[in-house]
């Protein structure tokens, strides 16, 4: 089977990491049989906006409708287009109409790379992040009445549905049980927020009651955030609704050292859309044009897409070779070396080819 992927650059060091990404792509599939057919797309981008006046053509739904995935750089630059018109004019309008409902985020310590917490090792902090992705916390239900007034009042509701929660618990159960561990964490805040969150974890019962082989550890968020610092090894899979999971998103990485490196899926399961794939940093328009970017979280993310396509070995070759590379060099700066982007891509592709 070929796979259609189209490739999505974006802005800033989108632009650079990328072809890293596909280089290691190029390794991969050659090594491992695998054929993918790479459509290249200049839209979803600042320069297209400018050029254009919106981030996509009109009909970019339909124009991506047909890949199996979307493999995404990082788009904004802020001194030329707003932040906000950037994102909502491109990566949000793909999570939501394609109903990408999961993001996934591995979080894990690597030799070589320095850990910001005191004391751990690799192999302490190896953990995957499913945070729900289009429900809960973010709704536009609200408003502010009286304005103005001493009596001005704001709320804005929080929404989960029976088949938003139960696809996302489902999903981090499945996770859990295709691991060595078997152990699931569930986000919850049932002691605060006294009517959504007992509900919440009713449900991880109701889900988790067809997996009897997965211990379960509801914790609520605010003692959850402590131990990932604390005690990150407490952690096998951790899944959260969407406003809990974008904190914990965030956080797990930063426990691991460099942004550079973390990776993150935008799933749609069922595969009635495309899934997209993209590191978790942005464009960095600080440090682009000097080839210096740190190119791993862009190539890991191209080695979930792989994973998610069924190509799993390709995957953990991808892994070992990210894995040595860190280990031995040659390294970016925000791992503490000289190497340019394209020197720890090439080093990383290299490694992939050998058998
Ligand atoms: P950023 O992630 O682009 O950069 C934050 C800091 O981390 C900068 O100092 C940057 O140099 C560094 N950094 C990021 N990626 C790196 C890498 N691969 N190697 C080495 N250093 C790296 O976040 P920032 O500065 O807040 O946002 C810049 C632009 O990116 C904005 O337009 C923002 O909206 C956009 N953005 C886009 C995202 C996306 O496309 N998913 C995510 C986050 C921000
Ligand atoms: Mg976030």
């Amino acid at each position: 089977k070929t796979f259609k992927i189209a490739v999505i650059p974006g802005d800033g060091i989108g632009k650079e990491v990328m072809p890293q990404a596909l280089r290691v792509l190029e390794a991969a599939t050659t090594r491992f049989d695998i054929e993918l057919e790479l459509s290249p797309i200049e839209w979803a981008s600042c320069d297209y906006y400018l050029a254009h006046g919106q981030m996509m053509p009109d009909d970019w739904k339909s124009r991506l409708q047909g890949q199996d995935a979307l493999l995404f750089g990082a788009v904004g630059w802020p001194a030329t287009v707003p932040d906000h018109i950037s994102l909502w004019g491109s990566l949000l309008k793909f999570r939501r109409e394609f109903d990408q409902y999961i993001n996934l985020r591995p979080v894990r310590l690597f030799e070589g790379v320095p850990c910001p917490l005191a004391g751990r090792k690799p192999g302490d902090i190896d953990y995957l992040v499913v945070r729900e992705n289009t429900e809960g916390e973010y709704t536009n239900l609200g408003g502010v009445m009286y304005a103005g007034t001493e009596r001005e009042i704001v709320i804005q509701e929080s929404v989960y549905s029976r088949f938003g929660a139960d696809r996302v618990l489902r999903f981090a159960f499945e996770l859990a049980q295709a691991r060595e561990r078997k152990h699931l964490t569930v986000a919850t805040k049932s002691n605060g927020i006294a009517i959504s969150m007992p509900w919440w974890d009713g449900r991880a019962d109701a889900v988790g009651a067809d997996y009897p082989a997965i211990t379960v550890d509801k914790q609520h968020i605010d003692i959850l955030s402590a131990r990932f610092v604390l005690q990150p090894g407490r952690f096998d899979v951790v899944v959260a609704s969407n406003l809990f999971g974008d904190i914990l998103s965030d956080l797990g990485p930063a426990t691991t050292g460099t942004i550079g490196l973390a990776p993150s899926a935008n799933l749609n399961p069922e595969r009635s859309f495309p899934s997209l794939f993209e590191p978790v940093h942005g464009s960095a328009p600080d440090i682009y044009g000097r080839n210096i970017a740190n190119p791993v979280a862009m190539i890991w993310s191209a080695a979930l897409m792989l994973q998610f396509l069924g190509a799993a070995e390709a995957h953990d070759a991808i892994l070992a070779a990210i894995e040595t590379v860190l280990r031995e060099g040659p390294r970016t700066r925000d791992l503490g070396g000289d190497a340019s982007t394209t020197e720890m891509g090439e080093a990383i592709a290299r490694l992939v080819s050998q058998a």
